[in-house]
Parts: C-alpha cells; sequence; structure tokens
C-alpha cells in the first residue's frame, strides 16, 4: 500500500508547529513491509534546503487560471529521512523562508495543483492520498470535481483537520485559479458565501479525521462557523489521538538537552537540566519552575499570561520561564514584566528547537490553559521527560492528562480559561512540589506513559483499509 501525506510543514524540513511533528513521524510509524508512507511537501528557502542537496527528479508548468508557474519536483540527494519525502518546487511563489504568509491563497493552490500534476505522470497510482489540514483542502475536491483528474476518481482521500480555526477562505473571485471543474457543483467549494478550502475537504473527503476524539465531539458544537457541516458529515468522521516520535523525544538520548536520563536517573537528569536553564535565565533553583513553549495566539490563552505572571510572581514562591512568539502586544507586555521579576521571570521570545527540549527536560511544570487544543504534543513530550503537565481539560488535552484528585492521577487539570483557575491551578503546582516524594513519584510514573505512535499510526492504517 503505497500512502502519501501533503502537508505545508514535516519535521525536520519545516516546522511552525504541532502539524509538522506529525507529518515528521506518522510516515515513519506507517512505513513496514506492505506501507510504504510518503510526504509531498513545499520547497521552502529555508535553513534546511541551505544545508541539503537535492535532486531535481521532474520538471513542468502548471496553469494558475491563465498564468503559467513553473515547478520541480526534488529529493534529498543525501542523508535521506526515515521515509521518503518529495518536494515541490515552485520558485516563484513557495521558495520563500517563511511558511504562511498572507499571499498563501495562490500559493498553496500552486502546490496543490503541481502535486496531483506530477502524481497523475506517475506509472502506479497511490492507494491513499491523505491530506493535512485546509493548505491542502482543496484536493479532495480536484479529484472528485476537476476534469484534468479524471484518473483519480478512485483513489480513496482522508482529510486530517489539525486545526480548523484556520480554514483557508478566499474570495469566488479566485475561483478560476481551480482546474475547470462542472461548474453546478461549486457550491462544494463554498460555505458561508466565499470559499471555504477546509469545508470543500470536508465535503468532498472519503473519511474526515481530528486529532482527538474529543476535538472530534468540540468541533460539532464550535468550530468557527463548520458546526453544522461537521455534524452533517458526521458519519465520515473520527478523532485518532496523535503520538509522539519517541526516537526524537527521548530524554535517554535528546542530544539537545544539558544530561539525558531515564525514569531511574531522573532526579539527576532533570535537576542539570532545571540549573542550566536557572543559569542561563537568572531563575532561583530551589523554586518550581513553571514554563510555558507555544504560539502566543488567542487559541493558547497566551492573552491572559501578563496577569497570570504578575499575580503567581507577587507569591514569591516559584519561577516562571516562557518560549513562544505570536501576538505583539502580548509579546511586549511579557518582555516588559522582565524587569519586575529579575531573578524569577524570564521569556524568550522566538522560536528555538533547542531551547524547547531542555525545557521539557528542566522544568518542574509545564503550563497549557488553552482555549481550544485539538491535540496537543506538548504535553505529551513533558510527560516523557517527566515535567507535570498543567492542563485546560479541552480536546487532546483532555485526552492525554487525569488530574491528580483522581484514581491514577498524574497532572493538574482546570476547566476555564480564566486568570482566577490558572492561579489556583499554579498554586495546586506549587503544594505538589512542596511534597517532594509525592511530586517525584509522579515524575517518575509519567515518563513511563506511552504516547508512541504504534498505536494511532495502525489506527489510520485500519481507516485506510476500510476505504481502499
Ligand atoms: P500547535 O501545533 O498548536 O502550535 P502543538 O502542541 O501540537 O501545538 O505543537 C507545538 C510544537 O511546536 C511542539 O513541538 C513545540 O515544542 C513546538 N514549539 C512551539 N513554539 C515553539 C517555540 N517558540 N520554540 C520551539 N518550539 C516551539
Ligand atoms: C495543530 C493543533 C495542535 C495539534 C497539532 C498537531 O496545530 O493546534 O493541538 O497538536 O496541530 O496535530
Amino acid at each position: 500500500m503505497t500512502i502519501i501525506h501533503i502537508s505545508a510543514e514535516c519535521y525536520p524540513v519545516a516546522k511552525v508547529g504541532g502539524l509538522a511533528d506529525v507529518v515528521g513521524a506518522l510516515p515513519k510509524y506507517q512505513n513496514s513491509s506492505k506501507v510504504s508512507s510518503q510526504v509531498i511537501m513545499p520547497f521552502y528557502d529555508n535553513t534546511f534546503t541551505k544545508e541539503n542537496v537535492f535532486t531535481t527528479i521532474y520538471s513542468n508548468e502548471i496553469n494558475l487560471g491563465n498564468t503559467l508557474v513553473n515547478f520541480n519536483v526534488k529529493t534529498l540527494k543525501e542523508k535521506p529521512l526515515d521515509f521518503e519525502v518529495f518536494f515541490i518546487d515552485v520558485p516563484e511563489l513557495l521558495f520563500k523562508d517563511y511558511v504562511y504568509s498572507s499571499d498563501d491563497t495562490n500559493r498553496f493552490l500552486a502546490f496543490q495543483i503541481a502535486t496531483l500534476d506530477w502524481i497523475r505522470t506517475w506509472k502506479k497510482h497511490p492507494d491513499i492520498i491523505h491530506c493535512h489540514d485546509h493548505h491542502t483542502g482543496l484536493i479532495p475536491f480536484m479529484l472528485q470535481e476537476s476534469y484534468k483528474y479524471e484518473a483519480f476518481r478512485k483513489i480513496p482521500n482522508i482529510l486530517t483537520i489539525h486545526n480548523a480555526q484556520y480554514q483557508g477562505w478566499f474570495s469566488h473571485i479566485k475561483v478560476g485559479l481551480i482546474p475547470s471543474f462542472n461548474f453546478n457543483n461549486v457550491g462544494l467549494l463554498d460555505w458561508g458565501g466565499t470559499i471555504n478550502p477546509l469545508a470543500a475537504a470536508i465535503k468532498c473527503a472519503w473519511r474526515v479525521t481530528t486529532v482527538s476524539p474529543s476535538y472530534m465531539e468540540e468541533l460539532k458544537v464550535d468550530a468557527n462557523g463548520l458546526e453544522s457541516l461537521l455534524s452533517a458529515e458526521n458519519a465520515k468522521c473520527s478523532g485518532i489521538l496523535n503520538g509522539i516520535d519517541t526516537d526524537v523525544w527521548n530524554p535517554e538520548t535528546d542530544h539537545y538537552i544539558i544530561k539525558n536520563y531515564n525514569a531511574k536517573t531522573i532526579n539527576i537528569g532533570a535537576e542539570a537540566n532545571k540549573r542550566y536553564l536557572c543559569d542561563t535565565f537568572n531563575l532561583d533553583f530551589e523554586k518550581p519552575l513553571f514554563a510555558f513553549i507555544g504560539r502566543l495566539v488567542g487559541e493558547k490563552g497566551s492573552d491572559l499570561f501578563p496577569d497570570v505572571f504578575k499575580i503567581a510572581l507577587e507569591r514569591n514562591n516559584l519561577n516562571i520561564l516562557l518560549l513562544g512568539s505570536g501576538n505583539s502586544f502580548v509579546e511586549q507586555q511579557l518582555e516588559t514584566l522582565k524587569k519586575d521579576y529579575i531573578g524569577t521571570y524570564n521569556a524568550f521570545i522566538g522560536y528555538d528547537e533547542k531551547l524547547s527540549h531542555i525545557i521539557y527536560a528542566g522544568a518542574d511544570f509545564l503550563l497549557m490553559p488553552s482555549r481550544v487544543e485539538p491535540c496537543g504534543l506538548n504535553q505529551m513530550y513533558a510527560l516523557r521527560y517527566g515535567t507535570i503537565p498543567i492542563v485546560r481539560s479541552i480536546g487532546g488535552l483532555k485526552d492525554t492528562v487525569i488530574d491528580i484528585s483522581k484514581e491514577n492521577g498524574f497532572g493538574i487539570c482546570h476547566d476555564n480559561v480564566t486568570v482566577l483557575e490558572i492561579i489556583n491551578a499554579i498554586d495546586r503546582g506549587v503544594a505538589l512540589y512542596k511534597n517532594q516524594s509525592k511530586y517525584k513519584k509522579i515524575r517518575k510514573k509519567i515518563m513511563e506513559i506511552d504516547h508512541s505512535w504504534d498505536v494511532s499510526a495502525q489506527e489510520y492504517i485500519n481507516l485506510y483499509n476500510s476505504i481502499n
């Protein structure tokens, strides 16, 4: 069985968030003697493409409306990844030093059309086309409706929704950019008067998955306008919880962290990483370290951080360290806060893969007060590194973290995203830290929780088999 994952991100090639981690791991876990799982993604102008050598295996041009646009398909010449990756190089549109921007409609349309035009030339068609998020959402529509892809009608395709907040909306004025189709079916592209690639994919894909079971249920009542569509298409929808790549995220072998460790050696290992963080960011080693890693956007609850941090830091019984970027107003507030809490608070505004690993290893608690969290990988990384997650019970967080007050509990959960509830949760963390024997026992225990991709990768294979 040949599976093609089509995605805008894939770790370690290009990463903005969790989508990259998923597409960079799932194919590896799907590959077996019977399955060949491959990735098709854009060729960006970034560190990875600068540092690697590529071979061009195909060149042609696509029609983007009336404009002819050149594209190449490239593969890695050396140092292959654990699965085959094909890069769609559209020099004019995709070869940029960013993944997403304001001109995404034309960029990702070109990506999707070039991908299908190229697959059309394959001697043997793939058995499954697996699309990820709205950047690839027009593929199920084109496979079903565009005349030029008629030979593809029988190829089963799947859409995985990693985040329904972003839908890729664009005006019907641009409909001519989509390879021609029976215009009687233009309604399949539409949701609420605009072209909505995510909605089109939900309508046309053979199956739709979300990245956790709880998120699937939540989307039926809150999906940024797509609630009724998802309810109507319920029969073909399911939630499959993401896994984590336990080779990349392994405190015993992680080359980014200061000292490697396992569940037996966590006390020494985590301590060395915490000490490094405290030295580097001028924090107090004796106090518990609460961290946040992520995008500073409303979905993550980050607009409440300035207030939450101020109140928590005034109590003078903890440290807070933040790694993230996003909303510039929040960024600025978080920067300003530094001068008021020298010695117990610091923030690195930006993106830093290495630092993120050290934080997972060295922090005592990881904060995730998300308003929306389709799955969330950070809490699973935290667990594997023995850092206790403090989460708002929603989406994938609800599916992966059990509160310490419950049987077999190991995390701290709160129900609502309010300053008060987040502060209460932090206070519970401080209290737990004071009880060092309980805290250390939980830390060891969470490292053993298995969130590897093995189970979920197989669930996807079962889904493919059900439609193949
Ligand atoms: P989302 O995809 O919504 O951002 P996830 O929890 O699924 O959230 O995944 C986020 C991924 O991005 C994790 O691998 C996390 O470590 C990483 N990440 C987020 N922000 C940063 C940052 N500023 N620096 C380094 N890694 C980051
Ligand atoms: C999205 C979601 C996040 C999820 C990730 C990977 O970015 O916001 O919750 O973990 O995709 O599926």
